[in-house]
């Protein structure tokens, strides 16, 4: 079973525009409400993998309600902790070309004593998972040292950990030694302060997140794929994309391929490859299934191609 816990999610509501204009009033054509939020992402992606999985995540309000009744007809359990504030809604507008422009509500500010229901939750869970993965940014409310806490927490009762946020929080977590964290290319280089201009840069600045505390790194470099660095070295992974549709969750759908994976070594690294490279084939944050993986596409080698400039260098 994978353990997710979500501190901020959203119920994510898109809204398909013959035409995004400004001003007007804009009839959609289509529109469709989808449970949201990274660490959500991770169960609907195990869950479509045909895994157990658990959402954690604070829910208030009739939005709330609405995201727990959704994460049920995604086969998902929702471990939903009572709030105060309503669960925010992001709203998507999609045009014609695929164009996305997006509104993210800030979400509701987190009590004390709400953030320690969520810790609550997690322990009440901890003994019957494999996996406890954290996703996604902290609201208001939770203190940066919230995900170390969590993780000093999870270990504490034997759980192994796998966190992707960034920022303060990410850094904050590396010195309670999560087993996993899984940065993209931009949060890989926000967490040692300097741009990323080649593969071989990526693999050092894993290798100091490591020296931080970090025991393993799956750091995903868009459309350059994957690298794994743990205490046994460095792994590269990549894949054949013929058509990117949506990059959208990709992050997301990797990790949960790795930690479905068993979330070490060079297997793991190819699942959670298929995975990303799954997910950029499907529409919006659809997560792939198990027909849609083609690990024959997949490559993994410890020859990394240090000097390879990355396509999507950090700022
Ligand atoms: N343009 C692309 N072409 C091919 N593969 C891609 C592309 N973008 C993403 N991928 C695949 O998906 C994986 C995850 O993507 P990325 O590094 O963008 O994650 P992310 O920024 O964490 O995404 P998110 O947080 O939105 O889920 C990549 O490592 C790669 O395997
Ligand atoms: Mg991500």
């Amino acid at each position: 079973m994978i353990l997710t816990v979500t501190p901020n999610p959203s119920l994510d509501r898109t809204y398909e525009l013959p035409a995004l204009t400004r001003g007007a009033v804009l009839r959609a054509t289509a529109d469709r409400v989808d449970p949201g939020g990274k660490g959500i992402n991770v169960s609907r992606a195990v869950a479509a993998a045909g895994h157990r999985t658990v959402a954690v995540a604070p829910l208030g309000g009739p939005e709330g309600a609405l995201l727990a009744r959704l994460l049920g007809e995604h086969g998902i359990e929702a471990a939903g902790v009572p709030i105060a504030g309503s669960t925010r809604i992001n709203v998507t507008l999609v045009e014609p070309d695929g164009t996305l422009t997006k509104v993210n509500a800030a979400g509701p500010e987190i009590t004390a004593a709400e953030a320690e229901g969520l810790l609550d939750a997690v322990r009440a869970r901890s003994a019957a998972t494999d996996w406890i993965a954290c996703c996604g940014s902290l609201p208001r409310g939770l203190p940066p040292e919230w995900y170390a806490e969590l993780v000093a927490r999870s270990h504490r009762a034997g759980a192994r950990i796998a966190l992707d946020t960034s920022g303060a929080a990410l850094v904050a977590a590396l010195r309670e030694r999560p087993d996993v964290i899984k940065p993209n290319a931009e949060e890989l280089a926000e967490a040692v302060g300097r741009p990323l201009a080649t593969v071989g840069e990526a693999v050092k600045a894993a290798e100091e997140l490591r020296a931080r505390g970090a025991r393993c790194v799956l750091a995903s470099l868009g459309a350059d794929g994957q690298l794994l660095v743990d205490g046994s070295g460095a792994h590269f992974g990549s894949a054949r994309v013929d058509a990117v549709r949506s990059n959208v969750g990709a992050g997301d759908a990797s990790l949960a391929g790795f930690l479905a994976a068993g979330g070490t070594g060079p297997a793991a690294l190819a699942a959670a490859v298929a995975h990303g490279a799954a997910a950029v084939q499907l529409p919006g944050s659809v997560m792939p299934t198990p027909a849609d993986l083609d690990l024959s596409s997949v490559i993994t080698t410890t020859d990394i191609p240090m000097d390879r400039a990355l396509t999507e260098p950090a700022p």
